[in-house]
């Protein structure tokens, strides 16, 4: 009788474990995949008539007589269900190339996750760059928050509110009314005076870049003007989709220069189908625009004097391109030197950071 009492207390027990186990195993199926994250829905109209407030910009140091160093990581592309090896791969990358460059900032053009399934990608990526204690300042692309718009776990809400949260983060979600979240502008100072304003320029889902975008856009060149001694700062624009004018710049070069600029010149140049913006930040003293999303091209073409860069991907795989003669990782970075700004094109080598078997992190 207190054999049949022990098997059964056995038999039990390993019911009670295999049920808890699976109820576990459920449940973070449910959080980490299947819940979503709605994040805090702030409505945040903005119109022309709002009176600007310069003290609402976020603002970076630059040490005086020191070059300033932005580095930027575009279309880092992690997700949730890859293999960790590729995670752990593309932050020793970043590791490397925040070491040799030095940045006082760090941005990054958009993509940062793809897929649905972004949750742990984005907090783990976010842990990563708080680790550097170095500024950093995202704008969202167009797999940030899903594979069809605002599909993923994490809402593009939620994608805000954990940025917001990074501690070295100067992320701000923007009005609510431009057509997408990710608008804000950050000054970089040196000795009490605005030496350089950044655009962060939300290029959304659907191709485009509205006309309150640039309205917007436009309102914060002209406040930070009237700041600035009545003269527009020299400024720079980081977004994910290129303009129109990238094609239009390239297009305009003989067939022989177009190939020797671009190798992989059979991507696309397409992004914003918008037209309007270029013009109008051409006229408010940009002189340098940033885009990412084509992982094969990356190049810098001037353009009625402004010059547009197509950064470096970053990260152990140009995606979705299947071309094994494509191996475009590393990141570009800005070398803010007075009124100059030097473009170098960090490459990273497959073969230092492929890890193909699992290793200890340190
Ligand atoms: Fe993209």
């Amino acid at each position: 009788m207190s054999n049949i009492s022990k098997k059964k207390r056995i038999f039990i027990f390993c019911i009670s474990l295999v049920l808890s186990f699976a109820f576990i195993a459920l449940t973070s199926i449910y959080f980490l995949f299947l819940h979503r994250y709605k994040g805090r829905n702030i409505v945040n109209s903005w119109s022309e008539t709002d009176q600007f407030d310069i003290t609402t910009i976020a603002t970076v140091e630059k040490q005086k007589d020191k070059d300033f160093v932005i580095l930027n990581l575009a279309d880092v592309q992690i997700c949730d269900l890859e293999n960790p090896l590729i995670h752990l791969t593309i932050k020793r990358e970043i590791e490397y190339l925040v070491q040799k460059t030095q940045p006082d900032l760090i941005t990054l053009t958009g993509d940062q996750t793809w897929s649905n399934e972004n949750l742990i990608s984005l907090t783990e990526l976010i842990r990563w760059l708080d680790s550097f204690k170095i500024p950093y300042a995202p704008v969202f692309g167009n797999h940030d928050y899903g594979n069809e718009k605002d599909s993923a776990v994490a809402s593009q809400n939620y994608c805000c509110d954990l940025y917001e949260r990074g501690k070295y983060s100067l992320f701000k979600r923007g009005p609510t009314n431009l057509g997408a979240l990710g608008n804000y502008v950050l000054n970089i100072m040196e000795d009490g005076k605005i030496y350089k304003t950044l655009y962060m320029i939300d290029s959304g889902f659907e191709d485009k870049i509205t006309d309150m975008q640039i309205a917007w856009f436009k309102w914060n060149a002209d406040g930070i003007k009237t700041a600035n001694n009545d003269v527009y700062s020299q400024s720079m624009v980081f977004l994910h989709k290129p303009l129109p004018e990238y094609a239009h710049a390239y297009y305009s070069l003989p067939y022989s220069q177009r190939t020797e600029i671009n190798k992989y010149h059979h991507y696309s140049l397409s992004g914003s189908t918008q037209n309007g913006f270029f013009t109008a930040a051409k006229g408010a003293g940009v002189t340098n625009i940033v885009c990412g999303h084509q992982h094969g091209n990356n190049f810098t073409l001037q353009y009625e004097d402004v010059n547009l860069t197509f950064a470096l991907k970053t990260g152990e795989l140009v995606g979705y391109y299947s071309d094994e003669e494509v191996y475009m990782n590393g990141a570009t970075s800005f070398i803010l030197s007075g009124d100059h700004v030097e473009i170098i094109n960090n490459f990273v080598d497959r073969e230092q950071f492929h890890i193909t078997k699992p290793i200890n992190e340190e």
